[in-house]
């Protein structure tokens, strides 16, 4: 049985006291999340404070981003083992936002996977299809094209200590969600081109749906057979809508 995994993106947003405040009220109620492991990803500057803030508690750390690079003449980028040594457990690679704005493609997102797994980092690889996509009707190939090439690079084996982010373009934060039904399909083809590789992996690895999670669709999502959790954008930024995902996974 796949445990359920909430991991909040906050994305450009924050401040110290922002940090503080959230990560105090998430903190507050964890006594009510009983079935999630749950992360959070604030920006780099906040990553030690959050790493002090949480220190002790079952809530993860996470970055949003990670260079494909260990060290050396790369100006602003940050690597897998700076990330290690401020706590983070996990680290996002592959975002549409990334893939979108700073053209990150398939083959670079796998090296920034590779780099993740060597530095000791859990990645959370993003997929997902842009609205035009969907509408042409290559959902599948899409998806199957940005994993294929983490697959031909670090081997399907690598999904072991993986996770996967099913997250389509056009439901993020845009308050428009996949229903159920349309991201089970998704994850259920993800499983099943991982397991045409290797069962064993397949049966393992966290899949969680991204775009427009609220606790008021997290109950019937996290529901779903292949669904194995979400991760939250806009809702991570209140600790109380965080907290109504979490909590969802209970049920
Ligand atoms: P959203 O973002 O929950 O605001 O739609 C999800 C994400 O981008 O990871």
């Amino acid at each position: 049985m796949r445990k359920i995994l909430v991991a909040g993106n906050w994305k450009l947003n924050g401040s110290l006291a922002d940090t503080e405040k959230l990560i105090g009220g998430v903190l507050a109620g964890m006594d009510q999340v009983q079935a999630a492991d749950v992360a959070v990803c604030p920006p780099y500057p906040y990553l030690a404070q959050a790493q002090g803030l949480l220190a002790g508690s079952a809530v993860s750390l996470g970055a949003q981003d990670v260079s494909d690079q260990v060290s050396g003449a790369f100006t602003g980028e940050v690597s897998a083992p700076m990330l290690k040594e401020f706590g983070c457990r996990y680290v996002i690679v592959g975002h549409s936002e990334r893939r979108a704005l700073y053209c990150e493609d398939d083959e670079f997102t796998a090296r920034k996977f590779a780099a993740a797994q060597a530095g000791g980092l859990t990645p959370i690889l993003c997929v997902g299809e842009t609205l035009e996509e969907r509408e042409q009707d290559i959902t599948e190939s899409v998806v199957a094209r940005q994993l294929d090439a983490v697959i031909a690079l670090s081997g399907v084996e690598a999904l072991e200590n993986a996770v996967i982010a099913y997250e389509p373009v056009w439901a993020i934060g845009t308050g428009k969600t996949a229903t159920p039904e349309q991201a089970q399909a998704v994850h259920e083809f993800i499983r099943g081109r991982v397991a045409g590789l290797n069962a064993g992996v397949a049966e393992k690895v966290q899949i969680l749906y991204g775009g427009s999670v609220k606790p008021d669709n997290a109950v019937e999502l996290f529901g779903k057979p292949d669904i194995d959790g979400g991760l939250i954008g806009g809702a991570s930024l209140k600790a109380e809508d965080f907290l109504g995902i979490c909590t969802a996974a209970n049920q």
